[in-house]
């Protein structure tokens, strides 16, 4: 049986945009108000004024770590021009996570830009990543006494958006762009094969990569903290004689951000699904009953693939889970999903991966890029009141921490 790890990391993680509220500097913004038919963020879960009932809710179930962003269109609303009262409020939630004992895992940046960023090129125009790196610079004033910073989340979906936006304002005007780059995992109808994505845009991806290693470099300079960023891993595994296929496949969706965190503190899994690959590439996941509500397959195993492949591409760098769970409305499937995703997490602990924490998704049921039907919270949240309901879910997890293994 599985020891605990000492000082094992047990947390839920949000990002800025999901849950507070009134990003209205934000690209995403703009985006929800051009595309027809796109839910909108709106007050979301209200988390921005409440953001300590959220920590304590997480802290009294046992749980003893935060994943939270910070919100760069609001700590710098335009070019240049940093908020003093913006980056007041996220150090009072730092502060807020440590009196409870929470360990707070902080990311810079989660898919937002700030809306003039965007306008102005963004990550492909000419000052992308001097402007991150400013960003990052002034972050360093509030990141005291916090040991986990990850620099950019999921940047392989994040060079994946930037990418299919690109194309889709070449081909249609601006208006259009915005459209294409709606959530990529949009629910499907029953039956249908949910579309494969595209693969993420290397270029953006190495564009990324040097954002990434610049803002390491500020942070080392700056702060004491473990740095890293959090790629997705889509667990994908070959069918029998499809090995070559699957390195293909796997180097320009995966391997290429793993391999730019070989001198990070630590690496960030994200894992949901998993996905096979024949010869014609990644075979798309039929719809049915066992289908998640942003229509992935029920793969709890996907997380030991995950965590596995990482530590092997990486050449050994620590990992924390930082994003694993389910969209799903019926909580105790949550619970069986997670209970499984960790007996397959310390399955490889137990193999020798040195893993420093889990940290499900989400804390809260919240805005999913465009939809708000897609569940994944350990917290309910009354739109209308913004009444917070835990979910048994939640308890079950604090259970665990508590115990320090499943
Ligand atoms: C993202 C989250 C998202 C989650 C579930 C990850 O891609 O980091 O923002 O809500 O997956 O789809």
């Amino acid at each position: 049986m599985t020891r605990p790890v000492p000082g094992f990391l047990w947390g839920a993680a949000t990002a800025p945009h999901q849950v507070e509220g009134n990003n209205v500097n934000s690209d995403w913004w703009v985006r929800e108000e051009r595309v027809p038919g796109m839910e909108r963020s709106g007050d979301a879960c209200d988390s921005y004024h409440r953001y300590a009932e959220d920590m304590r809710l997480l802290a009294d179930a046992g749980l003893n770590a935060y994943r939270f962003g910070i919100e760069w269109a609001r700590i710098e609303p335009s070019p240049g021009r940093f908020s003093r009262a913006e980056l007041a409020h996220y150090r009072r939630m730092i502060d807020t996570a440590l009196g409870l004992g929470l360990k707070p895992v902080v990311t810079l940046h989660h898919f937002t830009h700030p809306r003039w960023f965007a306008e102005e090129g963004g990550w492909t125009g000419d000052a992308g990543i001097e402007r991150f790196e400013a960003y990052v610079r002034a972050a360093c004033d509030i990141l005291d006494g916090v040991e986990w910073v990850c620099t950019i989340n999921e940047p392989n979906m994040l060079a994946l958006m930037v990418g299919m936006r690109r194309a889709a304002q070449a081909a249609a005007g601006a208006g259009a762009g915005a459209g294409a780059a709606k959530k990529w995992m949009s629910p499907t109808v029953e039956g249908a094969a949910r579309p494969v994505l595209p693969d993420p845009d290397p270029e953006i991806g190495r564009r990324l990569a040097a954002a990434h290693h610049a803002a390491r470099a500020v942070l080392a300079e700056r702060t004491d903290a473990k740095v890293g960023w959090t790629v997705a891993n889509q667990a994908l595994t070959a069918t029998p004689g499809n090995e070559a296929r699957l390195r293909e496949i796997r180097y320009v969706r995966e391997d290429l951000y793993l391999e730019a965190a070989r001198d990070d503190d630590f690496v960030g899994v994200q894992s949901y699904s998993g996905q096979a690959v024949d010869e014609n590439g990644i075979v798309p996941h039929p719809q049915g009953p066992d289908t998640t509500l942003t229509g992935n397959a029920y793969r709890p195993d996907a997380l030991g693939i995950a965590v596995r492949h990482t530590w092997e591409v990486t050449g050994g760098v620590p990992i924390v889970v930082t994003e694993n769970g389910i969209a799903t409305a019926d909580d105790e499937r949550r619970i069986a999903y997670t209970s499984e995703a960790l007996r397959h997490l310390f399955d490889a602990i137990d193999d020798g991966v040195d893993v420093r924490g889990y940290i499900h998704w989400s804390a809260l049921d919240n805005f999913e890029w465009g939809h708000w039907e897609p569940t994944f919270g350990l917290i309910a949240v009354d739109r209308e009141t913004f009444e917070r309901r835990p979910k048994p879910s939640l308890a079950r997890l604090g259970e665990v921490a508590g115990r320090g293994r499943p």
